[in-house]
């Protein structure tokens, strides 16, 4: 079973790049699933209906999120509605929506978890007993388990990594929109990688206009951050192959691509 990951999808850019890629990199590595976070689709910030739609449309199976799940208020509309939709799993329960949903693939069950790091965050609840509670939920359901651990500080991933090292199928981290190239398969048959990378512009500061940002770290005043829309555009991604008898990986590999 091979399912591609896609980080951060910033803005228009983000959609074009994904636009772009997501066939030719579907076919040539074979992809069964496919799990990208939508937290920043809409402009930047948020996701609503309309741009759901389009990463449905473009073939992808879950949109996980993060911290910028409620920057829309739109987004309320469809979690607990769309099971496609999932928010981070440790924000307390009286939210709308889950971060835990399992999915049919071609006849194997494949249970996506979305967490969230407190390091640098908001602090919600602790997304390492939250994963706990949700692999017990899981149980014999679904042998493959891939988790989005949405998260600032590298330790915090990588301390999650090894926390469920073994007991799920992949821990890949989004958020801070940086590739990094620490994939590896951990001892258990867990696959990892701290981040998986934005998709959008990447003459930029994460997305965003390098003027903005630059006057906001140079001032110290706050700034209105817009999605920087110069080209080339980036597409990143990492793909997990799974063996969906054990749900134990096999092997990670990441995938950039540029887009004019
Ligand atoms: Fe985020």
């Amino acid at each position: 079973m091979k399912i591609l990951l896609i980080g951060d999808i910033i803005g228009k850019p983000g959609r074009h790049a994904v636009h772009q890629c997501l066939t030719k990199v579907r076919s040539e590595h074979s992809i069964d699933f496919i799990i990208a976070n939508g937290e920043n689709i809409a402009n930047g910030t948020g996701i609503q209906p309309d741009t759901f739609k389009i990463l449905l449309d473009m073939g992808v199976d879950v949109v996980t999120t993060g911290n910028h799940i409620w920057s829309k208020k739109e987004a309320r509309e469809i979690l607990g509605k769309d099971a496609r939709l999932l928010r981070p799993h440790n924000y307390p329960s009286e939210n709308p929506g889950t971060g835990l949903g399992i999915y049919d693939c071609k006849g194997t069950p494949i249970a996506v978890l979305n967490l969230m790091g407190r390091v640098f965050m908001y602090p919600i609840d602790c997304p390492f007993k939250t994963a706990d509670k949700a692999l017990e939920q899981i149980g014999t359901k679904a042998k493959i388990v891939m988790v989005d651990m949405h998260c600032e500080a590298t330790s915090e991933k990588r301390a999650m990594g090894w926390y469920l090292n073994g007991r799920v199928s992949s821990v890949t981290g989004t958020h801070t929109h940086i590739m990094t190239a620490d994939e590896e398969i951990l001892p258990g048959g867990t696959a990892y990688l701290t981040d998986i990378g934005m998709s959008g512009s990447p003459n930029s500061v994460i997305g965003m206009k390098q003027q903005q940002v630059l006057y906001r770290f140079l001032t110290g005043a706050p700034a209105r951050f817009e999605v920087s829309e110069e080209l080339p555009y980036l597409f990143q991604g990492v793909v997990v192959s799974v063996d969906k008898e054990t749900g134990k990986a096999t092997q990670i590999e990441r995938i950039r691509q540029f887009v004019n």
